[in-house]
């Protein structure tokens, strides 16, 4: 484990905390109106899990409430119950069959769809049939790498109908990411589309996820969704329509009936990045994910059965699962799903779609929020943006100044700000504001959820007093928590419980201020945050050497004003060779073909030599420095200093290079 590293030890949010004197105090008509009252943070640990598992319907109820045998929870014990039907069929059945579920825009202007709980319903249906035919039974598992189209949710609730575990695969990764996943989880199905849009351009799923199944022998079927209607590439036998086989297959519910599952079931994996090249599947439940995203999403947001929410993140993430598409369905609540990017075809359609769909609720990342406040705020201004009531972030640490511009420019300086802290392991947001309740300080994310026990420890494991930076831990299970590492309880022990016994490492740096406010400082481990996603700098570098023309890399994330941070490598070619701008090019489209387009470093510096330690550990401290411009740390346990010095030089004109 590396130490709490330079970066968030000397970064920005630290000096933020110190200047940071803002306060935005919920205004009294907010709070007149909140879901959350002031009393839910005195609502004792049991009595509370045990009062919001009613969000959920259960075919048999559960008995007991949890056990915690560390580092293995379990929630929720002893109940049935389906998701899906959760999500989707009780709302038909209790007269909401006319409600929308979803918005959806496509990216290409006038394509849209609205689709009521009754029509979703009927979609879930006909795709679940589908894919019973195609031979997926409950406990069949599924791949799922798709755009942003309405497919997509569907898809991930006919698995759960089913009783199939899914896991979805962000469509910005590679073949070779979509393989490794589905290798790893051993998936015999895979559900994709043509194409997908974005920015005007088409993205090749079903080509990579050709060139992925070459290399997954468990999956024998294809089931492919018609987006764009391009040309693709077909293998008979393995390869279907999705048209073609839903004419043919029943919409009638009572046709294809949500198989009862157990609390404990495994809903689904999501692969994330760790500290080795391999990433982790994360496994998540059936019962406590369910009622632990229903209960935040209902209280965090503020959602009201006439809201319109817009979760803007993407559903291949773990924010799009839980707060596009299994926390508000089990809520009820119409959301807008958007297939493309912001600025297509102009900077305002963000705008334009809160205009026309008038959600009250919208969560962003700080980094799409710092693309609007560079692009400058007459594309939101152009538009009403009235409907707006609550803002949230997610993602990584938001800097103050994005958070008051959203505030301004986008919650015309009346909404709440909420800033959730979370986890593709936990699954639900955990240090959150509670709007109508919390004042808010812009660039923390301010308390911890009811009932979480987070705290700020030292390398000794204990409690770090009010200022002082230290390891984000929590303390005490919670409903939606990770349920382990799939396939390496090994790996689950070490990277999350083994530093201190019973207690949650999370990876992050915080600090908790005199209010008990925390202020989140970055990760503490080999792990960057790009654009808000995270990409294991060992990751980058396995995918640079894996170049026949690279000896050794070594990677580092530098702080950038616009995507948090920006991936920096520092490359050994072989045979003493120099680097080229050629080479450059050659090497950011091999990382984008090996992990996705994403994790191609920003720069690249070549260097005969990279600082190791008398070991032969490389030293990313170091290199963390050269990235950031900083005075160099200390170098006395290097085998040579005098690369550093080199590398220094060469890192300091690449950086020269790209101011020019
Ligand atoms: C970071 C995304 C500061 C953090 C839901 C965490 C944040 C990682 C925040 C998880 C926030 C997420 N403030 N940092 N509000 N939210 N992070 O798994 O470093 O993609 O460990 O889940 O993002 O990223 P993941």
């Amino acid at each position: 484990m590396s130490e709490l590293s330079s970066s968030a030890a000397s970064g920005h949010a630290i000096e933020t905390l110190q200047i940071e004197k803002r306060r935005y105090p919920p205004s009294p008509d907010f709070t007149k109106q909140a879901n959350a009252r002031p009393e839910i943070y005195g609502r004792a640990f049991d009595q509370f899990w045990s009062d919001e598992s009613k969000r959920v319907t259960f075919f048999e109820p559960w008995t007991e409430l949890y056990e915690w045998k560390p580092p293995y929870a379990k929630w929720y014990i002893g109940g049935k119950l389906n998701v899906c039907y959760n999500c989707v069929d009780r709302h038909v059945e209790h007269g909401l069959k006319d409600k929308v579920a979803y918005f959806w825009e496509g990216e290409p202007e006038n394509d849209r769809r609205q689709i009521t709980f009754g029509e979703l319903q009927k979609d879930v249906v006909r795709l679940a049939n589908a894919l019973k035919k195609l031979g997926v039974k409950k406990g069949t598992h599924v791949g799922i790498y798709m755009g942003m189209i309405p497919e997509l949710p569907a898809a991930m609730l006919a698995c759960t109908r089913i009783g199939a575990p899914f896991t979805v695969v962000f469509g910005g990764f590679s073949a070779e990411a979509l393989a490794g996943r589905m290798n790893d989880m051993q998936c015999e199905l895979l559900i994709t589309q043509d194409e997908g849009w974005r920015r005007g351009n088409r993205v090749p799923l079903k080509a990579n996820a050709d060139a992925a199944m070459q290399e997954s022998p468990t999956v024998t079927r294809c089931l492919v969704v018609r987006r764009t209607g391009g040309d693709v590439a077909w293998t008979q036998g393995r390869d279907v329509w999705a048209h073609d086989v839903l004419k043919d297959v029943s919409d009638d519910p009572k046709e294809c009936p949500c198989e009862p599952m157990d609390s404990e079931d495994l809903l689904y994996l999501l692969y994330t990045s760790g500290t080795t090249a391999k990433p982790k599947g994360i496994v998540h439940t059936t019962a406590g994910y369910l009622v632990g995203v229903a209960t935040t999403h209902h209280y965090i947001f503020d959602v009201k059965p006439k809201s319109v929410y817009w979760c803007a993140a993407d559903i291949g993430w773990v924010t799009g699962h839980s707060y596009i598409v299994f926390g508000p369905l089990a809520n009820g609540t119409t959301g807008i799903v958007y297939e493309g990017t912001p600025d297509f075809p102009e900077k305002d359609r963000w705008w334009e779609i809160v205009e026309r769909y008038k959600p009250d609720i919208l969560y962003t990342a700080p980094t799409t929020i710092r693309t609007h406040m560079k692009w400058g705020p007459e594309y939101a201004e152009k538009h009403d943006l009235s409907s707006l009531r609550v803002l949230g972030t997610v993602g990584e640490p938001i800097n103050p100044e994005a958070w008051v511009w959203y505030r301004e420019h986008i919650g015309a300086n009346r909404t709440p700000v909420v800033d959730t802290w979370w986890q593709t392991e936990t699954g639900m947001i955990l240090i959150t504001p509670l709007p109508g309740i919390t004042t808010l300080k812009p660039g923390s994310a301010t308390k911890p959820f009811p009932t979480v026990d987070a705290a700020v420890y030292n390398e000794k494991g204990n409690e770090v007093p009010p200022g002082g930076g230290g390891y984000l831990v929590i303390r005490k299970p919670w409903p939606a928590m990770l349920r382990g590492v799939y396939g390496d309880p090994e790996r689950y022990q070490q990277t999350y419980w083994d530093r201190w016994k019973d207690t949650y490492f999370v990876g992050d740096g915080a600090r908790i201020d005199e209010d008990g406010d925390f202020w989140l400082l970055g990760r503490v481990d080999d792990v960057m945050n790009v654009s808000g996603h995270r990409i294991s700098t060992i990751e980058v570098e396995s995918a640079l050497v894996s170049h026949p023309a690279v000896a050794e890399a070594a990677v580092a994330g530098r702080n950038d004003a616009q995507t948090g941070q920006a991936i920096v490598a520092f490359v050994t070619l072989k045979g003493g060779k120099e680097g080229s701008p050629q080479m450059l090019k050659d090497l950011r489209d091999h990382v984008g073909r090996v992990i996705g387009k994403f994790a191609a470093p920003a720069n690249i510096v070549f260097t005969p030599e990279l600082p190791k330690t008398r070991s032969g550990k490389i030293m990313r401290r170091l290199l963390r420095d050269v990235s950031e411009n900083r005075p160099l740390g200390d170098t006395t346990t290097l085998a040579d200093p005098a690369v550093v010095a080199e590398i220094a030089k060469r890192g300091k004109e690449e950086a020269a290079k790209e101011e020019a």
